[in-house]
Order: structure tokens, then sequence, then C-alpha cells
């Protein structure tokens, strides 16, 4: 990677930082398009991520990506956002303004809704729908899936509170379901997306039984390590046709990439394979 003094910035800040793949996935489409820019992890402690963004424009880049622990603390420090990442209270795309501002978004939901509909038939209108969990992913998918047209959303989450909290935001139409009423919960739905850690390498597993569950429905799952995780595994055994978590990861960071260097870039299976490579080493 040659850079001319020109070279357009862009990163992503978390911390820790180093587990981030964005690096590796924006890099992949800077060298197929052989662009003049560089994309960096940017390791910023949860104290300084207000002075950190602030100096974005000093230094010149373009803008920034957040990660945990970041998405939840920035939208009070963007000078804008936009009406998504102000209804998800999330911001994991920055974009600085032509006069140096901070513009917040949230492409965390695009790129979840974007994933299913490449990646299964599910349509919006066939309800109901199932989620677990009641974090930052899970209110991203539900405001996706509610965007999209779905009518009944059911939550179930480990801390019950959470998802009563998170249903009665998202208004008519979501439910909350105690965490030990999941299984039934699963009953006639369409979709069941699992947006908790439960089944990620070094977590818990996922206890869940499928039977309830008709056989049409679309089982998707946003850990993507492992690729294919035990719920997955459960699905594609019972002929529920899965989804992985890898394909969000890679549709999320398409417009922090149009926005930041200009050119619009394809998810595709070699892009695919190649941020695959590096989560398998
Ligand atoms: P994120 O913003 O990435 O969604 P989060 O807010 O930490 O992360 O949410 C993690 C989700 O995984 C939560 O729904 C959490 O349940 P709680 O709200 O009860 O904490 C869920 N989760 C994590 N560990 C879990 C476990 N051992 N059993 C059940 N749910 C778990």
């Amino acid at each position: 990677m040659i850079l001319s003094g020109k070279a357009r910035l862009a990163g992503v800040m978390g911390w820790p930082v180093s587990h981030s793949r964005s690096p590796r996935l924006h890099g992949f489409w800077l060298e197929r398009h052989a662009i003049d820019g560089v994309y960096v992890p940017l390791a910023v402690p949860p104290e300084r991520i207000e002075t950190a963004l602030r100096a974005l424009p000093v230094l010149g880049f373009r803008g920034v990506n957040l990660t945990v622990p970041h998405k939840e603390s920035a939208p009070a420090i963007c000078d804008e956002l936009d009406p998504l990442a102000r209804r998800i209270g999330a911001v994991n795309t920055v974009v600085i303004g032509e006069d140096g501002r901070l513009i917040g978004s949230n492409t965390d939901a695009s790129g979840f809704i974007e994933n299913l509909r490449r990646n299964s038939r599910w349509r919006s209108g066939s309800d109901p729908l199932v989620v677990l969990g009641a974090g930052g992913a899970a209110r991203a998918a539900c405001v996706a899936l509610l965007d999209a047209g779905a009518g009944s959303v059911r939550i179930a989450n480990r801390t019950q509170m959470r998802a009563e909290i998170l249903a009665e935001e998202l208004g008519a139409g979501v439910e909350a379901v105690a965490w030990q009423d999941r299984n039934d919960a699963l009953d006639g739905a369409t979709l069941l997306v699992n947006t908790t850690t439960l089944g990620m390498t070094g977590q818990p597993a996922l206890e869940i039984d499928l039977s309830a569950l008709p056989k049409s429905a679309v089982v998707c799952d946003i850990v993507y390590t492992p690729l294919e995780t035990p719920l997955l595994a459960a699905a594609r055994a019972r002929g529920n046709p899965p989804v992985d978590g890898l394909g969000m990861l890679l549709y999320q960071a398409q417009p922090g990439f149009e926005a930041w260097f200009g050119v619009r870039p394809d998810v595709d299976d070699e892009l695919r394979q190649f941020v695959l490579a590096d989560l398998q080493e």
C-alpha cells in the first residue's frame, strides 16, 4: 500500500479494537478499487472518545466506524444524527461534514435487513417474529424489522425488564416474552433472530428447543464466530433456512466506505471468503 499526501483517512474506534475485522474488510475494498486511502484501527478508551472524535476533522479524517463500547455514547457527541441513529440510540458510522461537523448514522439496521433479504426468502408481512436479546444489536434488528414492515415481534431476553423496556419503546406490535417461555414463543413464527452473545466462541451455549418453530421459518444468528453457530446447525438439521451473521458485518460497512472513499463497494463471495479466512485463523 503506497499512499500519497492526499490519501483519504478513515478507521474504526473501539476499546479494545484489536478484535475488529473492519480494517481487513475495508482494506480489501481499498485494494480492489485501487483507492489512495487507508482504514486504520484506533484504540480509544471510553473516557477519551469525545476528544478522539473531535480530533478527526483536525487530522483530516473523513470519518470512522465505532464499535464496542462507543456506539451508545456517540449520539450525545455527534453534531448531527440521522433519524435511524436517533431511534436506535447508537451510532456506528461517523462522517465528517464539509464544515467539520460530526454526522452520526447507524448502518447496523440496514446491514441486518440487507443480509436477511439477500440470503433468505424472508419477506415482511409474514409475522410473528421472535428476537432473542434486548441489547444494542437487538434494538437495531428490531427497528430494521419494523421499518421493513414487521407487524408482530416477540422479544425474549434473560433480563426481562430490558425486553419490556425495548418493547415499550418500540411500540405497537412488539411484546416482551419471558426468557423461560422462549421455546413456546417460536410457535407460528416466520423468523427467529439471535442477537445475544450466546453460542459465540468462548460464550455459553444458547439453550433453545426449536420444536415449535415452523420448518419454513428463517433462523438468523448475528453471531459469526463460529460462522455456523449451534443454533444455525440445529436449524439446518431440521430444514429451517439459516442466515449467518457475517453478511450483516459486510453490509453494514458499505455506506461508510462509500461516504469516505467515494465508491459503492460490492459485497460478494470473494470478500466473504477473505474476511472468513481471518475468522478461521
Ligand atoms: P449488544 O449491544 O452487542 O447487543 P449487550 O447490550 O451486551 O450487547 O447485549 C447482549 C445480549 O446478550 C443481552 O440481551 C444479554 O442479556 P441480558 O440483557 O440479560 O444481559 C444477552 N446475554 C449475554 N449473556 C447471556 C447469558 N449467559 N444468558 C442469556 N442471555 C445472555
